[in-house]
């Protein structure tokens, strides 16, 4: 690991007053922030290359049994310049540049928590993120945060991809495209595009001990931070002295641009659990799709898909095809009633009769897969967390490596240790996730969370946070009316992708599923399916149909077969939000690159430069492409499988179908 590290400081003493804004600009001098106190009030603007991007918004906290502080000066500034890159253990990139600008400033207002506000910026050639610290409240001292002033003002006309903040599935919902000035209640990454051609997106990183950050619109295109409170309405309850996560903003003029930016990940903080060797990313396979079909049940009975038996079939299945993992949901007392409303019956430790977790696991070894745990919580975390030692400590027992974790229940219906509902992302949820992620640690366990609170970069202190869910996955496409539309696809990369890595679960081959309705069924082609494992980055990822049809069609499996999960780099070549993209990403480990393209439901032709390549090299371009007349609608299966040997100064033209897409293996050949 390579290690630069550049430090200046100006340190301002303490004058009584700044009068002037303080400004600061990114190391390319792209961004420049500048922040100031007037009237009472904090506010901060960023320009971009001169031009004003974010007008003059709000900052700052309020708390309980105080009025909103009013702020009279900023009283010290302190400047730093930081270049260092840092490496991560697996990700979608292993070596990352950390090169940003510091302005910390410190604030007086005018109540007895808000004497001392510090606000840190960093500001970064692609965007910025800023937080704020409260170091003059006395340790110990419990304080309840009872509004969030933090303001963003994108000037100008944006248009918006959101969904509706708080709503009862979570963040498993479609996005909708609107003027941003429309926006009410959005959860983040909220990413907007201008007429300006500025690509704008608003999240927060290391969202520890804090509820997560909704935002709220007003009809003129400011949005207001919006926390999900607690049952009592307190936003966050804190002791002193503490710090907020970052609230941060991407800023690019390509979608792209958002895609590949590292900032989140940067404002976290380094890895904290030393080697984590044993958080292996990988592809599995497993007893879910059939459930989802309805063809098994979680629940005990005659169609209980979680049979010792059942299991063995797939693991046979995992070890003819290279898969290292099987996923076995069902397998645990507790699904025989309305789970999702009754999830204080799940036992974590007792199985179904008919699944023998010593055989299964005894059965896997011999074979080289492993079994990946299962704990569907059905949102009963006071449940879980009084089983979660010994729920981690049989699996590792048994030698699991990973736990998917699930929280299916409606949002604001989540019943904490007082009986109080809660948010799916307040500060208990994140306190409980992160609970779970420290206990699994102990166990040398991963955990890849579905119905989670969203994902903010928390993988680069913990890693074997290794995924989640949190978007409309794969799963809508067995059973939702309508299932995901080909746009959808073509909105996660630059929406909720940015956040970090999704077990989407692709992969499905039986598309037509028996003549479905196009709205009842997956609505993609089958090269989109293979595409789906380039564009959707997971270090865990599934081959989510079940492997009678995989077997049908192992030219097209093996695609599934040879794309890695663990990458030296990625970059997103083309996209528009909502139309389509194109990603590439370079094996970790190995010299084969991999590309992945997806369109919405209208045909393009992109014409693709393999610039991207390393000179003086050869590859063998394995090609699985949408057949002549390939259609999501009407001939979803037509696909063409071709090779050609390629080097960087090639360009390839990419003809994607109606809800098309293409993905294509390039095998170094020198
Ligand atoms: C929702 C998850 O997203 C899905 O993958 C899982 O099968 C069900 N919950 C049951 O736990
Ligand atoms: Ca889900």
């Amino acid at each position: 690991m390579t290690f630069r590290y550049l430090f200046t400081s100006l340190a301002l003493s303490a004058p009584s007053t700044v009068l002037a804004a303080e400004c600061a600009q990114s190391p390319g001098k792209v961004l420049e922030l500048c922040a100031d106190v007037a009237d009472g009030r904090a506010t901060y603007e960023v320009r971009r290359l001169g031009k004003l991007v974010l007008a003059p918004a709000r900052l700052g906290l309020a708390f309980a049994g105080e009025p909103a502080p009013r702020y009279a000066a900023i009283t010290n500034v302190v400047r730093t310049t930081s270049d260092t890159q840092w490496e991560q253990p697996w990700g979608e990139q292993r070596l990352i540049r950390d090169h940003h600008r510091e302005l910390a400033l410190t604030l007086h207002g005018d109540t007895p928590l808000t004497r001392q506000v510090r606000v840190t910026f960093r500001l970064f050639d692609d965007g910025i993120g800023f937080r704020y610290a409260y170091p003059g409240i006395a340790p110990e001292q419990a304080v309840a945060v009872v509004a969030d002033h933090t303001q963003f003002r994108p000037l100008g006309p944006y248009q918006a991809w959101w969904y509706e903040g708080l709503g009862q599935e979570r963040d498993e919902y479609l996005y909708t495209q609107t003027d941003a000035r429309r926006i009410t209640l959005a959860e983040t990454p909220l990413t907007l595009k201008g007429d300006n051609g500025l690509y704008l997106s608003f999240h927060e990183a290391a969202l520890v001990d804090f509820p997560s950050m909704l935002l709220a619109g007003d009809g003129s295109g400011r949005m207001t931070a919006r926390l999900m409170p607690w049952p009592d309405g307190t936003l966050a309850k804190k002791t002193g002295p503490f710090t907020t996560p970052w609230r941060t903003v991407l800023i690019g003029t390509s979608a792209g641009a958002l895609a590949d930016s590292r900032i989140e990940l940067n404002l976290n903080e380094p890895n904290t659990l030393g080697n984590v060797d044993w958080v292996k990313p990988g592809k599995y396979v497993g007893i879910w799709w059939e459930m989802h079909l309805n063809r098994s049940t979680w629940a005990s009975g005659t169609k209980h898909g979680a049979t010792t038996a059942n299991v063995e079939h797939y693991m046979d299945f995992a070890a003819r095809y290279g898969f290292g993992g099987v996923l076995v949901e069902g397998w645990n007392k507790g699904w025989d009633g309305y789970w999702a409303r009754e999830g204080d019956k799940f036992s974590f430790t007792q199985s179904y009769p008919d699944f023998d977790l010593k055989a299964i696991t005894d059965y896997g070894r011999a074979k080289k897969v492993k079994l990946i745990g299962h704990h569907e919580t059905g949102g009963a975390v006071e449940n879980y967390e009084r089983q979660l030692d010994d729920a981690m400590r049989l699996y590792r027992t048994y030698g699991v490596g990973v736990v998917k974790t699930g929280y299916v229940r409606l949002s604001g219906d989540i019943v904490d240790a007082s009986g109080g509902r809660e948010w799916f992302a307040g500060q208990y949820m994140v306190r409980h996730t992160l609970k779970v992620a420290q206990t699994a640690a102990r166990y040398r366990i991963a955990i890849d969370a579905h119905e989670p609170v969203k994902d903010t970069g928390l993988r680069r202190t913990w890693p074997n946070m290794i995924s989640r869910e949190g978007a409309r996955g794969q799963e809508y496409n067995a059973w939702a009316h309508p299932t995901n539309p080909p746009e959808h696809m073509t909105v996660l990369p630059f929406t909720r992708l940015l956040g970090g890595p999704m077990d989407f679960t692709p992969g499905i081959f039986d598309i037509p599923r028996s003549g479905a309705p196009v709205n009842d069924r997956v609505q993609s082609t089958l090269a989109t399916q293979l595409a789906e494992y380039v564009v959707v980055y997971s270090p865990v990822q599934m081959a989510a149909d079940l492997p009678e049809n995989y077997e049908k069609n192992l030219d097209a499996f093996q695609f599934i077969r040879d794309v890695p999960t663990d990458w030296e780099t990625s970059i997103t070549l083309q996209g528009e939000i909502g139309d389509n993209v194109v990603v590439a990403r370079q094996q970790r480990g190995g010299r084969d690159w991999y590309l992945g393209a997806i369109t919405d439901e209208q045909a393009r032709t992109l014409r693709q430069p393999l610039s991207f390549l390393p000179a003086g090299k050869r590859f063998e371009a394995q090609i699985y492409a949408d057949g002549a007349a390939a259609d999501y609608r009407t001939n979803p299966l037509a696909l063409a499988i071709s090779k050609r040997i390629v080097t960087r100064a090639d360009t390839l033209t990419l003809a994607l179908a109606p809800g098309g897409g293409q993905a294509i293996r390039f095998r170094a050949l020198d």
